[in-house]
């Protein structure tokens, strides 16, 4: 058992537009952060791909950073946990190590019309009794058949297996493990079940879905738990064990503790992402929800959850910084959007990659609807938090409707949350009290609390739930009937985003 006063595990998270590595102490206290950005590559509309080995470099260098904060050696940390942007999808030579393409990145719409052909007469639900997911543009398998179709000869080497796949988790692992020179070839069941590719009941590859989408098993990684030891690092993290993978979402639900059935926790970030608890077997949506899996520790049984995932919020608020201008820096926007008592009549769908859940529509795209001449940027500013709020509002809604179960409390994290209007609006209309609590980090405090947990750093579920304070709380103070006229303004300017795109 390792000595409390000097027990560190680090964590990286590599998100969509940056890369993180944080180091935590025993208490699940934050000890030292550092952080960097990468590029995103647009080379046509609707396409989005990032730079798989600036990836890597990028992890390389906050992982220094963090350590060089932290004022700590390598060798003082227990373990190493990875959290990563999901679906996002690298195809590299086992022999170079080189990505054969830019990684693909979930927000990604060009596999759109592979996914309607792959789902022919039976549409968009064709493999979603077995993965959970609908066929859509969003997740790996798709992408890694499109690059298996577009990459000259790159079907022949990975019938060969001279070429993997992985998800970024699969990439960081690999690299961090040795590379070409031994690194180990894995996925966790989280990052896997986002593939299209794994049965949720046997945790395995689908052999028939394989298939369908013409994937040669060879190209995949070996599918583990999110709580386990995969190899030991080898350069600057030389001798720390690489003991956790889980999907971004999915360590933000651990590191919310929502370990029980009925627990949940929405992400704010690029897009949002709601997962509900929902206990060691899968709950199949009728309502536009993921069903996909929440972690697996070891060979415990696998905990699964149903997932409102939302592909733009804060985006939008980058969207209004960067394309319209009409503030310099994201923190503007509070102030500007206060600056107005209410929206004004507007009401913005950021419909950027289409819409995601409760709806899965890829000809939607956005709109701005109840414009007048009386609406300022300032009413403008408060309709881009309140698509924040409102898209959560139907995800919450779905859950409901799958689940039955009543969300009384909202446990949120992620970088929006700091904006009190905006958490002020998303309990008005759930009309439940939302929580943030005092490390919102908890992305990266879940992989490290599952890298931990594998490692004896901490014993169990209670000694990690025992961490969790509560740091603020905004109560609804919005009454019902405004909530639903509201909501029905939404509601239809949500209607007028289908079909745009053909
Ligand atoms: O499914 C996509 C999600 O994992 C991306 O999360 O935080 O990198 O935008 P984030």
């Amino acid at each position: 058992m390792p000595n409390r006063s000097d027990t560190y595990v680090a964590a990286i998270d590599q998100g969509t537009t940056s890369s993180r590595c944080i180091i935590f102490d025993q208490g699940g206290r934050i000890v030292a952060v550092d952080q960097r950005e990468h590029r995103q590559i647009f080379p046509k509309p609707g396409w989005v791909e990032h730079d798989a080995t600036e990836i890597w470099a990028k992890v390389q260098a906050v992982v220094a950073g963090a350590l060089a904060k932290a004022g700590l050696r390598a060798d003082q940390l227990t373990a190493l946990g990875i959290t990563n942007q999901r679906e996002t999808t690298v195809l590299w030579d086992r022999a170079t190590g080189k990505p054969v393409h830019n990684a693909i990145v979930w927000q990604d719409t060009r596999t759109s019309a592979l996914c309607t052909e792959l789902g022919g007469e039976h549409g968009q639900d064709r493999f979603r009794d077995t993965t959970g997911l609908p066929l859509a543009s969003y997740f790996s398998g798709p992408k890694a058949a499109w690059l298996l179709e577009h990459v000259p000869g790159l079907r022949r080497r990975a019938e060969l297996g001279e070429i993997a796949f992985g998800t970024i988790d699969s990439w960081l692992i690999w690299n961090l493990t040795g590379g070409t020179d031994g690194g180990v070839h894995v996925t966790d069941v989280t990052n896997a079940g986002r593939t299209l590719l794994m049965d949720l009941e046997t945790l395995q590859w689908d052999s028939a879905i394989l298939s369908a989408m013409s994937i040669p098993e060879a190209m995949l990684p070996e599918i583990r738990s999110s709580a386990e030891v995969y190899g030991t690092a080898v350069g600057q993290l030389a001798g720390v064990p690489v003991a956790s993978a889980l999907g971004d979402q999915q360590a933000a639900v651990f590191g919310q503790t929502c370990y029980g059935v009925g627990e949940a926790k929405n992400t704010y970030g690029t897009g949002s992402f709601l997962l509900l608890n929902t206990g060691d077997r899968p709950v199949p949506s009728k309502s536009g929800l993921l069903t996909t899996m929440g972690y697996r520790l070891g060979g415990e049984r696998p905990v699964y959850c149903l997932e409102g995932s939302i592909a733009i919020t804060g985006a939008l608020v980058q969207w209004f910084r960067d394309q319209l201008g009409i503030i310099r820096s994201a923190d503007e926007i509070e102030p500007l959007a206060a600056s107005v008592s209410d929206n004004g009549g507007a009401y913005i769908v950021p419909a950027f990659s289409g819409l995601f859940a409760p709806y899965w529509r890829s000809d939607a795209r956005g709109v701005v609807t109840g414009l007048t001449r009386y609406v300022t940027k300032a009413h403008l500013a408060r309709a881009v938090l309140e698509a924040t709020s409102w898209q959560t509002r139907e995800v919450v809604d779905a859950m409901y409707q799958d689940s039955g179960v009543r969300i009384t409390t909202l446990k949120v994290d992620g970088g929006m949350t700091a904006n009190g209007l905006l958490m002020q609006h998303q309990a008005d209309v759930l009309g439940v009290p939302v929580i943030r609590p005092v490390v919102s980090e908890t992305t990266c405090l879940g992989a490290a609390y599952a890298a931990g947990l594998a490692t004896g750093v901490w014993q169990d579920l209670d000694e990690l739930r025992s961490h969790w304070q509560r740091d603020a709380e905004w109560s609804p103070r919005m009454g019902a009937e405004e909530r639903e006229r509201e909501y029905g303004n939404w509601r239809m300017a949500v209607e007028r985003s289908f079909g745009w795109h053909k």
